[in-house]
């Protein structure tokens, strides 16, 4: 097994260095990578953008996006070392002879070449490109690049092609954040650790599954990018079906990359398609209107800044899914998510069945199912709803009253840092773990699926039923799974 410090130095090179995703998200999560000693010592890190920047500005700019997005002291150490790690290269994408410039800063010979791709995929064919005319590459470089890979499959095949002109599979680490977020991955400790849910976690004891993945946020600054991708796309196709992945996938053999892909991969195939026949008794789609949020009044989508008031694109979605398999026939999985809900919480209850037979029909008509709450984000945390005696001689009966077991991470792992998803997969990028990483088949895939919903949609042309902000969503959201007798987890 290897520990942290036999890892390979990384040259890592962060095309788009100037961009929002780097200023928001890859500086302070390296920071933090850094603050907590999992960077190798050696490693160094390019910021590659077109404007021309000198190394102390581009390193005072660096300073300047961790003060505004991050909420940790600034050790005047620890930022004295993570500076001295950073250069600046002015390339122009677009012009292939610049790419040159990066054999004055990379190492081959004592470091990995680790390419994050955090620029507009229109950009990534001259990158790749520039990249292989520059002789840097080598058959231990890597490229990191994440979503949107593509807005269909069709689109996604493209870039996927693109990359796979210059870099093999093993070599490309196409990201998920939410695969970086521990308690998802704390899923497969929970499923395949622990036997009360091995044996349990089929057709035979689970009557339905619950996914929600509700956001407070609108679509604040970036209506053009959201309005084009819509939720169904923006989250569903990537977080919300890896999260079903995980819940649903067999046991892997290992914690081998190739093992949970292909088990993934399965789950995948085996959703059944949703089609212009049956999207209508499916899926709901929703787009906000004004409401509070917290008591504060905010806008509706279509009144937000640079909104295209005719607009028919969704801020929520809520289906029905159903995986044609051995283990999960007749179990219905209700996945939602949304933007401007009433509150933030991603959380996944899986309802087990009910008793056949209620012999405490003093306290219940008919015994509530057994719940397990898993809490993804915030509150991390397990629960299980049961239902215990209440204490007393007073009472003859045997009264019931439902309790919960409660394991709370913070709680529980209060000296553990809880680390945010791109901390996770920065570090396994660098470190060329590929287990966390998607596959080009899986994301290929969820498109498949996908863009089978999408057609539907175009096909129905309906306008997405309005929600207010600061709700659950549209009231089709609650007629969809009441239809079956259920009712979403409050
Ligand atoms: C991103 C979406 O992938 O995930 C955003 O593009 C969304 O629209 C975000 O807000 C949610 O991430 P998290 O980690 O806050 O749940």
């Amino acid at each position: 097994m290897k520990d942290k410090k036999t890892f390979k130095p990384c040259d890592l090179v962060i095309f788009g260095a100037l961009g929002d995703l780097s200023r928001r998200k890859l500086f302070i999560s390296l920071f933090r990578l850094e603050m907590a000693g999992l960077i190798e010592p050696e490693t160094r890190i390019t910021g590659v953008d077109r404007h021309a920047m000198e190394n102390d500005e581009f390193v005072q700019l660096i300073h300047k996006s961790l003060q505004e997005f991050s909420s940790e002291v600034l050790d005047e150490e620890v930022l004295a070392r993570f500076a001295a790690r950073f250069a600046y290269l002015q390339i122009d994408l677009t012009q292939l002879d610049q790419y040159q410039k990066l054999n004055s800063v990379i190492d081959p010979e004592t470091r990995v070449m680790v390419n994050y791709f955090a620029v507009s995929p229109f950009l990534f064919k001259s990158i790749c490109q520039g990249l292989a005319a520059s002789g840097a590459l080598n058959d231990e470089s890597r490229m990191v690049m994440e979503k949107p890979i593509g807005h269909d499959l069709k689109s996604s095949q493209e870039i996927n092609d693109v990359v796979a002109s210059v870099f093999k599979e093993s070599q490309v680490f196409r990201i998920d954040h939410y695969l970086g977020k521990e308690t998802v991955l704390n899923l497969l400790a929970l499923r395949f650790a622990n036997s009360i849910f091995t044996t349990n976690w089929n057709h035979n004891t689970i009557d339905h599954i619950q996914i929600t993945v509700a956001e407070e946020v609108g679509i604040e600054g970036r209506w053009e990018y959201f309005d084009k991708t819509g939720q169904l796309r923006d989250m569903l196709q990537n977080h919300l079906l890896q999260i079903l992945t995980f819940i649903a996938m067999e046991p892997p053999a290992n914690l081998e990359a190739a093992s949970i892909h292909s088990e993934k991969i399965k789950v995948l195939k085996a959703l059944r398609p949703i089609t212009k026949r049956n999207v209508e008794e499916k899926t709901v789609r929703g787009q906000y209107s004004s409401g509070y949020l917290k008591g504060v009044p905010v806008p509706g989508y279509l009144e937000e800044e640079g909104a295209n008031t005719a607009s028919t694109t969704e801020s929520f979605v809520a289906m029905r899914v159903d995986i044609d398999n051995w283990r999960w026939a007749g179990v219905p999985f209700y996945l939602r998510t949304g933007k401007r809900m009433q509150s933030k919480c991603t959380e996944i209850v899986v309802y087990f069945k009910q008793l056949p037979h209620n012999i405490f029909d003093d306290s219940f008509r008919s015994l509530p199912p057994n719940k397990l709450i898993i809490h993804l984000q915030p509150n991390e945390g397990v629960e299980i709803e049961m239902l215990n005696k209440i204490p007393g001689i007073e009472d003859p009966h045997i009264k019931l009253q439902k309790t919960k077991l409660d394991l709370s991470f913070s709680d529980d792992f209060k000296n553990n840092r809880i680390f945010g998803g791109y901390e996770k997969l920065i570090l396994e990028a660098l470190r060329g773990n590929p287990t966390l990483f998607l596959s080009r088949e899986e994301i290929e895939q969820a498109w498949t699926w996908v863009d089978s919903i999408q057609n539907a949609w175009k096909h129905m042309n309906a306008k997405p039923k309005p929600y207010a902000a600061g709700t659950w969503g549209p009231i089709a959201s609650v007629a969809l799974i009441a239809r079956d007798s259920r009712a979403w987890e409050e």
